[in-house]
């Protein structure tokens, strides 16, 4: 079944929003395999940011993943990786749509709360680069009452 990589930026957990997040993965259908919290360092961050390298935001960017610990998660289901990023919302926080996580709870790209891979091949390499000591693998069990 199809993964994503969804973190909780350092503002996300300082700001108490931790919980109300899971909450709206966990309400959708969606199955936690793995979840950690971790004080990211630099040299990962900019692993995990490589594609937006060139960009003038990138040290501003990397100094905000690196502000405060993050909650790193792997999130399963059905085209996770396409409606995890509908949950989360635009990038942008003004342009999202209440009723996303981004839309809901804050104003500033570079105060965004949440990260979501945007692809199922980018989700792989990320699951990779923050999970590599591998995700649990347990059995669903409602997913008779999620799935027809
Ligand atoms: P992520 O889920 O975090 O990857 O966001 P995204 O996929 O919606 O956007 P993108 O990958 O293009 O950018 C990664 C992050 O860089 C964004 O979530 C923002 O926090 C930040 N960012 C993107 N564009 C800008 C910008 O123009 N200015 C600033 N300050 N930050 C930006
Ligand atoms: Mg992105």
């Amino acid at each position: 079944t199809e993964q994503t990589y969804i973190m909780i930026k350092p503002d996300g957990v300082q700001r108490g929003l931790v919980g109300q997040i899971i909450q709206r993965f966990e309400q959708k259908g969606f199955f936690l395999r793995g979840m950690k919290m971790m004080q990211v360092e630099k040299s990962h961050a900019e692993k995990h940011y490589a594609d937006l390298s060139s960009k003038p935001f990138f040290g501003d960017l990397v100094d905000y993943m690196c502000s405060g610990p993050v909650v790193c998660m792997v999130w399963e289901g059905k085209e996770v990786v396409k409606t995890g990023r509908k949950i989360i919302g635009a990038t942008n926080p003004l342009a999202s749509e209440p009723g996303t996580i981004r839309g809901d709870f804050c104003i500033e790209l570079g105060r965004n709360v949440i990260h979501g891979s945007d692809a199922v091949e980018s989700a792989q390499h990320e699951i990779g680069l923050w999970f590599p000591e591998g995700v649990t693998n347990y059995e669903h069990t409602a997913k008779a009452w999620i799935y027809e």
